[in-house]
């Protein structure tokens, strides 16, 4: 949707005014004492970044702190509802998020990302933020929401641009978005990150009765998958933080690409979220992440063949903590992972873009921790 044809909003409300030309630089006040990067030496495209500006009058940006991480939450919410209406989708589509668990990832983004969780207030009042993760040279923006009466005035651009803090030229610059939403994606674009791969969330009924595990894994006529037969089940024991974060570490750094053992420490901290590796003969094929409320993932394994074990795995563990239905966010390049959901009968619930400034990780044997909008 273009920005001109949003439907118009309440006037009592401040406008951006679209008379006033853009100027350069700095529009609210002085530079923030936590600097934005100089982003004008990433790239040509993300240069255009330092040229937008603010056209809300009183708008300012300061990094977030714990207090801000419920506000934040009611913004996405905001945001997220406001577009479903446009698009004709139900309130909260697609959010799929406990609370609890978006929470958990405030918090976790002020501790060890300061410099890249933002927020812009009006009024006292915060109206938009960002959050970015940085992990070794792949930055990740998990979340950037303006309320519906602030966008279009540059205020989510700014936003992304101080989210930028710590990258350089070589940092990878990652995004998941939704692909109903041509104004984030290309805001997106603009910062130089470019299609890599879709993103395809399923939901599926949890088998009714006996033992879910043998259920699942009873593949159905899935010519793709590979034999069901002994041979490919795998054991699952829980994740020891102190003990297994090598382990960890090398599974990242052969999917995604990059180690983040502050990102396990966050899953780990989670009620009603159960961290697993995944063994065969004994040898640690993979790990996986999976809730009560029937969110799995993150998920990842060195070989994507093993991906439907991996999901059968991840989804008994889920069932025997009492979830009833599945919820998985996949890379669309992660086929047998699709193929394994298409065949228990998962509905597609919505399709996003992985958007990348050069291309990250191995993505095929990955899904995504797409509960709290994380890597
Ligand atoms: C995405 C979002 C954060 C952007 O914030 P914002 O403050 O409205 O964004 P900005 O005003 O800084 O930038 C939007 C830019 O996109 C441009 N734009 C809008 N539609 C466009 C299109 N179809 N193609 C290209 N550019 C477009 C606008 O013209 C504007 O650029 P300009 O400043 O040069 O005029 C906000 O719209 C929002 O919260 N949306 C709902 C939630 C959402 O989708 N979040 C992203 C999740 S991935």
């Amino acid at each position: 949707m273009d920005g001109r044809t949003l439907p118009r909003r309440d006037r009592t409300l401040p406008r951006r005014d679209r008379n006033v030309k853009p100027e350069r630089g700095w529009t609210v006040g002085a530079p923030p004492s936590v600097g934005p990067p100089d982003v004008t030496q990433r790239s040509g495209s993300a240069s255009t970044i330092m040229a937008a500006m603010t056209r809300f009058p009183g708008v300012s940006f300061r990094p977030a702190r714990d207090a801000d991480v419920e506000r934040t939450y009611e913004v996405f919410l905001e945001a997220s509802d406001d577009l479903s209406k446009r698009v004709g989708r139900p309130p909260r589509a697609g959010t799929g998020a406990p609370p609890r668990r978006a929470l958990a990832l405030r918090r976790s983004c002020v501790r060890h990302d300061p410099d890249r969780f933002w927020v812009a207030e009006a009024d006292d009042r915060v109206i938009g933020f960002a959050i970015a993760i940085l992990r070794d040279d792949v930055w990740h923006l998990a979340a950037l929401h303006v309320v519906p009466e602030y966008q279009g005035g540059g205020i989510g651009t700014e936003l992304t641009r101080r989210s930028l803090a710590g990258t350089g030229p070589a940092t990878a610059l990652t995004v998941i978005t939704d692909a109903v939403n041509p104004i984030s994606n290309a805001l997106y674009m603009r910062a130089g990150m470019l299609f890599q791969d879709a993103m395809l969330t399923f939901d599926a009924p949890m088998p009714a009765s006996g033992d879910a595990g043998e259920a699942l894994a009873a593949a159905p006529d899935d010519p793709h998958e590979p034999s069901a037969a002994g041979g490919r089940t795998l054991e699952r024991r829980p994740i020891d933080l102190a003990a297994d974060q090598h382990l960890l570490a090398s599974i990242d750094l052969s999917t995604i690409g990059f180690a983040r053992p502050m990102d396990h420490e966050l899953w780990a901290s989670i009620e009603g979220l159960r961290g697993m590796l995944l063994e065969r003969d004994r040898v640690t094929v993979g790990y996986a992440y999976a809730s009560a409320d029937g969110a799995i993932g993150p998920l990842a394994v060195h070989d994507p063949s093993d991906l439907p074990a991996a999901l059968t795995a991840a989804a008994a563990a889920a069932a025997e903590a009492g979830a009833v239905s599945i919820h998985v966010r996949i890379p669309g390049s992660a086929r047998l992972a699709a193929s394994w959901l298409v065949a228990r009968g998962a509905r597609l619930s919505s399709i996003g873009l992985f958007l990348a400034s050069r291309p990250v990780g191995r993505l095929d044997r990955y899904v995504t921790s797409g509960g709290d909008a994380f890597y």
